[in-house]
């Protein structure tokens, strides 16, 4: 069996109030349309077509690795109108998975089950608590699908109708190209309905069914922000399930957010207030404490992150100790027993087994080595305005507090470094450097007095 996708992505989302185009809006930090082409190309189609119309190149730009058909449809006219568009495209005999762009969460497998109905004609449905805004499922006395009446089109009884059609249809090419072109746009939007197509196809006796969805929560759509919310609220559950199966402790499940992916050995513990975004792994035995936010990273098992530290980048090659209010930034490596305290910001720097930058330090561009020890205040002064330098600490060193390492300059393996000091030249190993001023007292000074 042949199969074509279409995913209808045309229509302004004026009910959105933004400037991007609907099927551009995120969900669970991704663009509805990157769900839906995702769930597409899990059915291994022969082919995926996308509609676009409204801010056509700004939804191409965004999936420049697509390498299915963009089909252009001038006039926004309906989805019928939008789904003919692509249909010169798609041959005759083969299988049709219309799709429209703003029902992210649908799953593979329930497309699948549909896309292997006998009928001539399969759509989605759901029971919804709350119908409005769904075109209502009509069934005659045998309970047989009749029609599909949208909601600005139907009467008070109809709806009533709790049955709801979640936008998705399976037809062959040929039926859809006989349908469509008989569409016609009597109805209270002036526009060519692809749900008319129910109607036709009954009409002529052709086999309809709608497939009712176990799970209505996937079937939904968004028009607004609401609906939106909506459906960010069904994702966040799906992933927070998802990371408590995969052996993940989340101590506040509702509070913890994925917008991207995380992959979570056993034992992972999560706290309330956390974000993941990007590429996540976590090793076993991760703890991740309150607030911290974390994007892109790779953490080795047993890394603990404490309350409030935000990682963006980050990959961790053993058991370290991060935060509170620590902040690693892209092309930080720490390896095993590294521990970066409070306040301190790291940035494409690798940390060498044991190495420590305990509080209130700037470590950007460096190569730490093994057992280093950072005294508070430290800086690497790594930028001159103009070009970015590096700074390397051989292992075993000792940076005294309140240092300031103006790179490109090397500390030699365990050398020490007085507090206070400015290095600009290469600290020889073994050896103490330092730059401090000699200090002074004078003797017969006088504090000065306030006099009334
Ligand atoms: C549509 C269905 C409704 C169903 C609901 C499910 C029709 C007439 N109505 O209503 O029965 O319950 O989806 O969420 O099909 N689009 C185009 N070109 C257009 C118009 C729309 O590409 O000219 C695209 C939109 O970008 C969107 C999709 O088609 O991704 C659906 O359009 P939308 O306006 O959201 O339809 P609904 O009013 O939600
Ligand atoms: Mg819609």
């Amino acid at each position: 069996m042949m199969l074509h996708v279409v995913v209808l992505a045309a229509g302004e989302g004026k009910r959105m109030r933004s400037r991007h185009p609907k099927v551009l809006q995120p969900v669970g930090g991704q663009a509805m349309l990157g769900h839906l082409l995702d769930t597409a190309q899990a059915l291994a189609p022969d082919q995926i077509h996308v509609v676009v119309g409204q801010g056509a190149a700004a939804v191409q730009d965004q999936f420049p690795a697509f390498s299915g058909v963009w089909v252009h449809q001038r006039e926004r006219l309906g989805t019928g109108h939008a789904t003919l568009q692509a249909l010169p495209g798609i041959p005759d005999e083969a299988r049709v998975l219309v799709l429209p762009g703003d029902m992210p969460l649908v799953r593979a497998e329930t497309l699948t089950r549909l896309v292997q109905s006998s009928a001539d004609l399969s759509v989605l449905s759901f029971v919804a608590d709350d119908p409005t805004g769904y075109g209502r499922v009509l069934r005659d006395a045998d309970d047989q699908v009749s029609a599909i009446v949208e909601q600005a089109d139907a009467s008070p009884e109809q709806a009533q109708v709790r049955e709801v059609n979640a936008g998705v249809m399976v037809a062959k090419g040929q039926a859809l190209k006989d349908w469509l072109a008989r569409l016609e746009p009597k109805n209270a939007q002036g526009e060519y309905y692809l749900t008319d197509a129910v109607a036709l196809a009954v009409g002529r006796c052709q086999r309809v069914e709608a497939v009712i969805a176990a799970d209505g929560q996937e079937c939904m759509g968004a028009n607004d922000r609401a609906g939106l919310a909506e459906l960010e609220r069904v994702w966040q559950w799906r992933q927070r399930h998802a990371l408590m199966a995969a052996g993940a402790m989340l101590e506040d499940p509702a509070t913890v957010w994925v917008k991207g992916s995380v992959e979570v050995g056993q034992d992972v513990r999560i706290g309330p207030n956390v974000t993941f975004q990007g590429q996540v792994a976590l090793g076993d035995g991760v703890v991740v404490e309150t607030g911290c936010v974390i994007d892109d990273c790779r953490l080795a098992a047993d890394t603990h992150l404490a309350p409030y530290s935000v990682l963006a980048g980050v990959e961790t090659t053993g058991a370290c100790q991060v935060g509170p209010f620590a902040r690693l930034r892209q092309g930080t490596v720490l390896a095993d027993q590294v521990k970066i305290g409070n306040f301190v910001e790291v940035k494409q720097a690798s940390l060498a087994a044991g190495a420590k930058a305990s509080h209130l330090s700037y470590i950007g561009d460096a190569a730490i080595g093994e057992g280093v020890n950072i005294g508070a205040g430290t800086i690497t002064c790594n930028y001159d305005g103009v070009a970015k330098h590096t700074t390397t600490i051989e292992p075993g060193a000792f940076i005294g507090s309140n240092t300031a390492l103006v790179a490109p300059v090397t500390i030699g393996s365990d050398a020490v470094i007085g507090a206070g000091s400015v290095i600009s030249k290469d600290a020889p190993r073994d050896q103490l450097s330092l730059t401090r001023a000699p200090q002074r007292s004078i003797e017969g000074w006088v504090r000065p007095k306030k006099t009334r």
